[in-house]
Parts: structure tokens; C-alpha cells; sequence
């Protein structure tokens, strides 16, 4: 019964978000343009042909908003308008049609739960207890001792309050000091906030991901969080307490479905959520009704050991809590994280990339990771991520996995004529020109599992089934109508063999079947799809 309301459920237009694949691009790193060493909106659409050939249907941009940039664009001071160092809205205008003329949608970020401390609001809110935008931020006094009202930590590591000393009360900010959380219990900050959704709606952009949706309805006055148990010294300092009081409050799902009705305005639009969380709270967001997010970020394979054993049972144990009628989703990678191709291992790139697009669910791929991009090594002199420089060597920093792609053999691999924000990486298997023109590379690899599932319904709508997990080897069948493909992931360095039967569509090694179609050999790491016949 379930699995026909799947069936059927998917494929007007306006369900493009549920069979295709969202690329996210982190402009500061796609493709720089203009020669300042950060990419840019020009160079976005300068390299939509790349994306076009890849196979993707959505991309999904990190903030391309005025920015003073303490954490690189996820402190916005102008909703409304872009960044010089990304462009103009003109170029934005242009970034649309092209997107849209080649068939792609475009996806924007969201950073509705803080501004920059520059944002006009925030300098007006400051600058007096009796400003009429006092209240569109969490104002609170000192303690007696002077000490911040709450224990609260942010998710940086420091006190999640910052002393005012010009108004003489504490602010509170989830993240840097830099980044003041808006008080979204203002009914002024709620029609300001949504009015930008319909701004950036209105000037066709296909959805948003809404950023640390989580976060968006911290409640300051129920008081000190408790400490963590589990957590010890070394650990991250933003886990020592539970975050009981400021993480996924009710008001926050209010929130949510205020963003879905005026995105539902809007046909065929469609907000992700970056939801993390552990699985009752994820699925709290897709709303009772599904009237919140129609994607919220599933992270459950995000912050896991490369175990067979653990994504199996996470695989299942999502797909057991996806409510009926909901459309899941995948992430393997993202700005914010170890690249999969280091926390998997390079050998298991193809079997980690093959999951995330075979698994039932919207896929979300990181740029560069079709290249097998690693994780890079960040000499200290060269770290921008705030986070690192705020608590170093806890190894929380976020630029290895923020380092530019690598286009070419030009300069700085053709990512740019000036010098780069980043060093510049180049995976094993060579820069995207160099892996375009090899069959056998990891990127031709990727392009050819893409152009399969494009081109196979059960892969995208099927139904997912768990058909054996032993011995290091996973094997899931994704049905739809009398079609059945098996997906065959060897989680090994050794050969194994494997009881699936058909005929195989793609490997990304050198297994074989046996002449009658009856057994596979499953090479070392490989990853299989086969066609039950
Ligand atoms: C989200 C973003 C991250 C950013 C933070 C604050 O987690 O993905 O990059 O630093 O929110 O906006
Ligand atoms: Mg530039």
C-alpha cells in the first residue's frame, strides 16, 4: 500500500525536486571570474555547461547575499541584494535564464535565524534599548556577577551571548558574534523575512535550502542548558551541554510553515531544510500535514565511521520513519564536513557516490566530490574558516573540504587568473579537463551512474528493499511496476562473490557475472548495478 502511494505519487512537473539531483555549489570556490581569487556568480554560469554534461538538474547555491563575510556569506547584511565580490543582481538576472535555459533549476540559501552584526537592523537594534528594532533581535541582561544570562554555548565554541557594552544588556548569537539571532517571535521580523522569500521567488529562483532551521526559535528564558554526560574535555566545547532550550523549539516548526505557504504560492518551488537531528526530530519537519519542508536534510550518513554495519541499519531505520506520502533524501557531503572521499577512503569513492545516488530519496551531491575530491590538509598560515581560528586544532575547521575545484592545467588549475582564497587541490584521478578525457576515471564514472538513473525509473521511484548485508557485502534492490535493479556495493578490499542474478548496467571496477547470469564477482570496493532479467 505504501509503496503504490510512492509510486504514484511522484511525477507532475512540479515534483521535479523528487526524481532529480541537486548539485551544491560553494561560489566562493566553483569558478572565479573576475581574477579577486573567489568565484563568482559570472563564473557560475560560465561552467553551467559542465553541470549540464554531469547529468544534475538542481543547483543549490551557498549565500550569495552583501556580506561583511565573517563566515563567508552565512552573515548576511542585505537580504535583497548580492555581494560585489559575487556580483550584481544583473548577473544574478543572467545566472537564471542561463540556468533555465539549459534546462537546470536554481536554488538559493536561506539564512533566516541571524543577520550580520552589520546588517542595518542590527545597527539600528543596538543602538538604543528604546530602538524600534530592539526587539527584532534576543536582548537580555547580565546576570548580577555581570556573567551572561544563560550557560548557553554557541555552535563556534564560545558563550552564545555577546555583551553590548553602547546598550548595556547581551545579545544572543547561535553562532559568531558576527552573526546576531533575529527574534522570529516578532510578527515585524516574520513578514520582513518572508517578503524576501517572495522577492527572490518573484525573480525566479526554483526553491530554497533554509539554513540552521534548527536554530530559529531559541528560547532564552527557559534558562541554562544541562550539561552532556557523554561530553569530555577534548571534545567539541559547543556539545558540552544539551541544547534542550534553543534547538528545535515548537515555534520554530511555525516557522517552517509560514516559508512553505508562501513558497506553495509558487508552483513547482521547493524548500529543503537543513535539519539535523536525530530522526524524530528530522521527520517533525516535514510538518503533520506536510505542510513544512518538503525536503529536510537527512544527515543520518553525515557523521558516521564508514561501517557497512551502521549505514545499513541507518539506511533502514530511515527508511522505517519516513511517514507515508514523505519523499526522503540523502547527503553525503557538504561545506560544512570531511569530504566523502576521505571519511569513506578514496578506494570506496564509487561505492559511497553509488549509494547516495541509488539510495530511494533526492539526492544532494557536493561540488567536486563527482571528482573524488579529498579532504585537503590546510597549512596553518593558509586557514580561513572562523570556527578553526576560534578553536583551533580540534580539528573542526571547514576549509579541506572548501578548497576550489580544479578545472584545468592552466593557472591555479583554471579556477582563477588571481591568487586563490584556497590552495588549490587536484584529486588523484586529475582536474575535470583531465578526467573528461578518461573513460575510466572517477568522473566518467559518475556521469555514467547519473545517465542511468536518469534514464531508469526504478532507480529514482522504486521501492528500496534490503537483500542481503554480510560479509562486507550490501546488496538493495530498488522495484517499480515488473523492473528490478540490485544494487551490489562491496565494502571490502577483497573480491567477493555474490549471489545476485541478471546482467550488469554499470560498474564502477571489473566485476563480472558468470556466463548463465546467475553469480556475480564482486571485485575489491566495486560498485554494481545489475538488471534482474
Ligand atoms: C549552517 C551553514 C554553515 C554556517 C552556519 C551558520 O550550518 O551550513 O556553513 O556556518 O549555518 O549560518
Ligand atoms: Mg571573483
Amino acid at each position: 500500500m505504501k509503496q503504490q502511494a510512492i509510486e504514484t505519487a511522484a511525477h507532475t512537473d512540479n515534483d521535479w525536486w523528487k526524481t532529480g539531483i541537486i548539485y551544491q555549489i560553494y561560489p566562493r570556490s566553483f569558478q572565479d571570474h573576475d581574477g579577486d581569487g573567489i568565484g563568482d556568480l559570472r563564473g557560475i554560469e560560465s561552467r553551467l555547461d559542465y553541470l549540464v554534461d554531469l547529468g544534475i538538474d538542481a543547483i543549490w547555491i551557498s549565500p550569495i547575499f552583501t556580506s561583511p563575510m565573517a563566515d563567508f556569506g552565512y552573515d548576511v547584511s542585505d537580504y535583497r541584494d548580492i555581494d560585489p565580490m559575487f556580483g550584481t543582481l544583473a548577473d544574478f538576472d543572467s545566472l537564471v535564464a542561463a540556468t533555465h535555459s539549459r534546462g537546470l533549476k536554481l536554488i538559493l540559501d536561506f539564512v533566516p535565524s541571524h543577520t550580520s552584526h552589520e546588517h542595518p537592523w542590527f545597527i539600528e537594534a543596538r543602538a538604543s534599548r528604546q530602538s524600534p528594532k530592539r526587539d527584532w533581535y534576543i536582548w537580555r541582561d547580565a546576570k548580577p556577577d555581570g556573567s551572561p544570562p544563560t550557560n548557553w554555548i554557541s555552535e563556534f565554541g564560545r558563550s552564545a551571548w555577546t555583551w553590548d557594552a553602547g546598550s548595556g544588556q547581551y545579545y544572543l548569537n547561535i553562532f559568531l558574534s558576527e552573526q546576531p539571532a533575529l527574534n522570529w517571535r516578532n510578527p515585524e521580523v516574520q513578514a520582513e523575512m518572508l517578503d524576501t522569500l517572495r522577492f527572490w521567488y518573484e525573480r525566479g529562483v526554483d526553491g530554497f535550502r533554509v539554513d540552521a532551521i534548527t536554530h530559529i526559535a531559541p528560547d532564552v528564558d527557559k534558562g541554562d542548558h544541562p550539561p552532556d554526560p557523554q561530553w569530555r574535555e577534548h571534545m567539541n566545547p559547543s556539545y558540552r551541554f544539551l541544547k534542550v532550550h534553543s534547538k528545535h523549539q515548537p515555534e520554530g516548526h511555525q516557522f517552517v510553515r509560514m516559508m512553505r505557504r508562501v513558497t506553495d504560492a509558487f508552483p513547482g518551488r521547493v524548500l529543503i531544510g537543513e535539519t539535523d537531528g536525530d530522526l524524530p526530530a528530522v521527520m517533525a519537519y516535514y510538518g503533520k500535514d506536510f505542510d513544512a519542508f518538503q525536503l529536510p536534510f537527512n544527515f543520518s550518513l553525515l557523521d558516521i565511521p564508514w561501517s557497512m554495519a551502521e549505514i545499513v541499519d541507518r539506511v533502514e531505520a530511515y527508511e522505517a520513519a519516513l511517514p507515508e506520502g514523505a519523499w526522503g533524501n540523502w547527503v553525503l557531503g557538504n561545506h560544512d564536513c570531511a569530504r566523502i572521499a576521505s571519511r569513506a577512503g578514496p578506494a570506496q569513492a564509487a561505492v559511497a557516490t553509488t549509494l547516495l545516488l541509488t539510495l530511494r530519496g533526492t539526492p544532494t551531491l557536493y561540488q567536486g566530490d563527482e571528482l573524488g575530491m579529498e579532504s585537503a590538509s590546510i597549512p596553518p598560515e593558509a586557514v580561513q574558516d572562523p570556527w578553526e581560528k576560534q578553536v583551533p586544532g580540534l580539528g573542526l575547521g571547514r576549509d579541506p573540504a572548501r578548497t576550489p575545484m580544479p578545472w584545468t592545467q592552466g593557472p591555479n588549475r583554471g579556477f582563477s587568473s588571481g591568487d586563490p582564497w584556497l590552495p588549490v587541490f587536484v584529486p588523484s584521478d586529475g582536474d575535470v579537463e583531465n578526467q573528461s578525457a578518461d573513460p575510466a576515471s572517477f568522473l566518467s564514472f559518475v556521469r555514467s551512474l547519473i545517465a542511468l538513473r536518469r534514464e531508469t525509473p526504478a532507480l529514482t521511484l522504486g521501492s528500496y528493499q534490503t537483500v542481503l548485508a554480510e560479509d562486507g557485502v550490501y546488496v538493495f534492490a530498488r522495484t517499480l511496476g515488473g523492473t528490478r535493479y540490485h544494487v551490489c556495493l562491496n565494502f571490502t578490499a577483497d573480491p567477493k562473490a555474490c549471489p545476485v542474478a541478471g546482467r550488469i548496467v554499470l560498474a564502477a571496477g571489473q566485476s563480472t557475472m558468470d556466463d548463465a547470469g546467475q553469480s556475480l564477482a564482486l571485485a575489491a570496493n566495486d560498485a554494481v548495478i545489475v538488471q534482474a532479467v
